[in-house]
């Protein structure tokens, strides 16, 4: 099952909104017959590839798969058809899939065609390689990644503003990356205002993320890059004031109007949901991360920590909101993992909220 939940994870940010699922054929003697991924979405799940690679091997053998077969056409025949053609006579599960259309109807088909079915092993691992589509299936909200860069006192930006560059070039890197395996990036209007920021991810990868702007008011540049580029990649702004936007839906860019100034997140988020975001990552700035943080949404976090001193009282920290009064209301990471990232280190932890209950 390690090994399967293994071979899962390449299918990161090929896959979505489908799950990661990953697949091995044990012959009758135990030995490895055959393995596969879910590749790429729309593409064969991974229990098609597995037993395509054993071949006659599977007869009598063990599937041991990371999610529980589908059985249901969706864009491609069920797998309990696969599988009970293969003639497998033991097939070992991490999880039931939650998903609608399968939810627990994939073991009881093939458990009654007399296969012997195991459901529970490594559950807590699985759990966790998918928790985001196992969020949005849930709650129809995408999983919140936030990213910033900081100095050692704290800062994202100087008193006026400026931010390039407070991380290196290798951690710039990484977010790049990571940008590459998103289905949105977001930002609030005061970081396209200081920063007028592109959010492509340089070099391409896997997925091309929708750019999205928060403003309440409307209040956006005339001229800046993600106007300029509304065509090209896109550019979703959320506001409550649409009429202002009018020369950005020229340009290209949808408009998406929400009825009150305070710009309910939930709304916003649940209209990701709808367009099946499964991974969104936030880049800032404090007046964003701060409400997302007051609201308790954010699952993921990316932090580079660069080895320089801005100071400033008025210098932004990555956090702004209400924030909270007592320590122990402090939200603190769990899985927390540190490691160098060029001249500076890079913090990747998760919202305790975030572990599969
Ligand atoms: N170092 C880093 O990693 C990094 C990353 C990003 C930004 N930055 C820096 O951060 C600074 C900008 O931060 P900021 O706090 O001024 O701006 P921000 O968080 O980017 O934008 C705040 C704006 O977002 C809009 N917004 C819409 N809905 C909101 C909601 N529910 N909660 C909060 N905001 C909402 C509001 O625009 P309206 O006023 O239109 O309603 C608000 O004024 C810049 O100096 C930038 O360089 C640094």
């Amino acid at each position: 099952m390690r090994h399967a939940l293994a071979l899962a994870a390449k299918g990161h940010a090929f896959v979505e909104p489908n799950p990661m699922v990953g697949a091995v054929v044990l012959d009758s003697a135990g030995q490895l017959a055959g393995e596969g991924w879910h590749q790429k979405f729309g593409g064969p799940h991974a229990e098609v590839f597995a037993l395509q690679a054993a071949g006659e091997r599977a007869r009598g053998g063990t599937l041991v798969v990371t999610l529980e077969p589908c059985c249901h056409h969706g864009k491609t025949p069920p797998c309990t058809d696969a599988v009970l053609k293969a003639n497998i006579a033991r097939l070992v599960v991490a999880m039931a899939d939650p998903f609608p259309k399968v939810a627990g109807g994939g073991i009881a088909i093939l458990r009654a065609a007399g296969v012997e079915v195991h459901v529970g092993l490594c559950e807590a691992d699985a759990l966790e390689l998918n928790a985001p589509y196992l969020k949005l299936l849930r709650t129809g909200r995408p999983w919140v990644h936030a990213k910033w860069a900081m100095t050692l006192d704290g800062k994202i930006a100087t008193r006026v503003g400026d931010s390039k560059w407070i991380s290196c070039e290798e951690s710039r890197r990484r977010v790049h990356e990571l940008r590459g395996q998103m289905d949105a990036i977001i930002v609030g209007r005061g970081t396209v205002a200081a920063d007028d920021p592109l959010l492509t991810a340089r070099p391409p990868g896997a997925r091309v993320p929708v750019r999205v702007v928060f403003s309440a008011s409307g209040d956006l540049p005339q001229r800046c890059q993600l106007r300029a580029t509304a065509c090209e990649v896109p550019v979703i702004v959320y506001t409550a004031n649409a009429h202002k936007l009018e020369g950005w839906v020229a340009d290209g860019a949808e408009v998406v109007a929400i009825s009150d100034n305070a710009m309910s997140l939930d709304a916003v988020l649940a209209d990701f949901g709808r367009r099946r975001f499964t991974n969104v990552l936030v880049e800032g700035g404090a007046g964003l991360l701060g409400s997302l943080y007051d609201e308790k949404a954010l699952d993921e976090f990316h932090i580079f920590i660069a080895p320089k001193l801005i100071g400033g009282r008025d210098s932004h920290s990555p956090v702004a909101g209400k924030g909270i009064s007592q320590m122990a209301d402090s939200l603190a990471l769990e899985r927390v993992t540190f490691e160098p990232s060029g001249a500076d280190v890079y913090v990747h932890g998760f919202a305790p909220r975030a572990q599969p209950a």
